[in-house]
């Protein structure tokens, strides 16, 4: 059986998402917070407090939960009688949050939902799926998102239902939500060390539920793949004896990895530019993990790609050069190595493209200097942008993490590399018109100009103080940029 399990914190947007997926793969979505709802709602509707272990407990052997289909959508019933709608009023979700404290209504809730994922290909979601209620799945998602963004979506949501709600109150209910939920003593919520986190915060619907559906593919994938290692040498132990060879030496030579050689001059050329081209790199936690993301920065020498991409991108990043240094081989492969695009300057080079965009689509980041060429006059002030940042990062809803090299690089000089706060073009996602490149280019030239002007103002502050700058450095990291 397929069990997907979603856990995370209320409004991080699981049972969008948990929809999404099982529409996708075909599958049945259980929403297991509706369950503790269904609970919490007979409860309050007998008068009883949700809260009372006393209370909850006999009424438990009362409640029959059930679904009926009804087009896609799957309804659940409280004894028959379908409570899909009454289960999301505001007050019931605190009440929920309370039932799901008693260890009888998990027990008895828990026994249900493994029930239903024996005998079906299902999407879970909620708060225990990943530790408890399915422990042994490997398909598991730690789904989350800003508190902030999560009461902004909840309140939209039941303003859109027409309920009277306000966005201060609903931050502060998520907020206790959130204590309760990962303070209880029964399956708290906790993020697994086996679950894949997406942070939801800056992606939309779509992004999200594609990162899922990428997960699941290189999941199966993993798991097709045969054991090739034994098979292949069996083949060719099997080649070698017909031909009376010796089979080890076969063997070796057929295995040899290709590229070796170049492989182990990138991984030097990596080490080299680390101690000759010493760069310390500010903010660094600005830099987003395992997702797809245009890294633009100001250029001043030659090996500032090659920098940037060993000391920040890492093996995964890929870096847009220009072609003529594929000229020559040797330099070719290990640039390849190093995770080089090459591109024809000065038309359109529709190969580099597609690299770059199938890159973002495997969830790589890839380096892009906007200004198309060396600044060589090693001026604050940058060369013209030019347009195709925007137009990929439009194109692949990437977010653009811009960087700054604060002074003019060098080997043997104190080179300071410094990480911004990645941001996203979403405004100009859907508009048509011919302009948009231009503002969109706009957008990141004074993103990248603000980065500075915000460093600007840090080194001011700390003037003549190096030890107050790194502190300073440290302890601001976050709310500066
Ligand atoms: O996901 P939701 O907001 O509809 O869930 C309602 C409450 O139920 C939530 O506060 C926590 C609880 N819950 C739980 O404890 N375990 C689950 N698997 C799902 C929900």
């Amino acid at each position: 059986m397929i069990n997907i399990a979603i856990d995370g914190p209320s409004g991080a947007g699981k049972s969008t998402i948990a929809k999404i997926i099982a529409k996708k793969m075909g599958i049945t979505y259980l929403d297991t917070g509706a369950m503790y709802r269904t609970v919490a709602l007979y409860v309050v509707n007998q008068g009883k407090n949700p809260s009372s272990e006393e209370d909850v407990v006999p009424l438990l052997k009362e409640i029959q939960i059930s679904y009926i289909k009804v087009g896609d959508d799957n309804r659940i019933c409280l004894n028959g009688k379908d409570v899909s709608e009454d289960i999301r009023h505001h007050e019931i979700s605190k009440y929920a949050s309370e039932v799901s404290k008693i260890p009888e209504v998990r027990a008895f809730l828990v026994e249900k939902q493994r029930e239903i994922a024996k005998n079906n290909d299902v999407v879970l979601d909620g708060r225990d799926i990943t530790s408890h209620v399915l422990p042994d799945t490997k398909y598991k998602f730690y789904l989350t998102a800003s508190p902030e963004e999560r009461a902004k979506r909840r309140y939209s949501e039941l303003v859109q239902k027409g309920q009277q709600v306000e966005y201060e109150k609903i931050l502060t209910d998520i907020k206790d939500r959130d204590y309760n939920d990962m303070n209880r003593k029964v399956s708290p919520l906790v993020k697994t060390p086996d679950s894949v986190e997406i942070d939801s915060t800056k992606m939309s619907l779509e992004e999200v539920a594609d990162t899922i559906m990428s997960y699941i593919d290189s999941i199966n994938n993993r798991d097709k793949l045969p054991d090739t290692k034994n098979a292949s040498l069996q083949v060719l132990r099997k080649e070698a004896k017909e031909l009376n060879i010796d089979a080890n030496k076969e063997i070796k030579k057929k295995t040899k990895k290709k590229g070796g050689f170049y492989r182990f001059l990138a991984a030097f050329v990596r080490k080299v530019m680390g101690i000759i081209w010493p760069t310390k790199i500010y903010f660094k936690d600005n830099f987003p993990q395992n997702t797809k993301a245009i890294v633009v920065c100001n250029h001043y020498t030659a090996l500032d790609p090659c920098v940037i991409i060993s000391k920040l991108l890492g093996k995964n990043g890929k870096v847009l050069m220009k072609d003529e240094i594929m000229k020559n081989p040797v330099v070719a492969k290990v640039a390849t190595e190093l995770g080089c695009i090459p591109v024809k300057r000065g038309e359109a080079d529709i190969a580099a493209v597609k690299n770059i965009l199938s890159a973002l689509s495997k969830n790589q980041p890839v380096l892009i200097f906007p200004e198309g060429t060396r600044n060589r006059s090693g001026s604050k002030e940058m060369l013209p942008l030019k347009q195709g940042v925007a137009t990929f990062a439009i194109k692949a809803k990437a977010p653009i993490v811009p960087l700054l090299y604060y002074k003019k690089t060098g080997p043997f000089k104190r080179n300071k590399l410094i990480v911004g706060a990645p941001f996203y073009l979403d405004e100009f996602y859907d508009k048509k018109a011919n302009s948009v490149k231009e503002e969109a280019t706009q957008l990141i030239e004074d993103k990248m100009k603000q980065l500075r002007a915000e460093l600007d103002i840090l080194v001011e502050k700390c003037r003549g103080n190096k030890k107050k700058y790194f502190k300073y450095v440290k302890e601001h990291s976050k709310e500066l940029m």
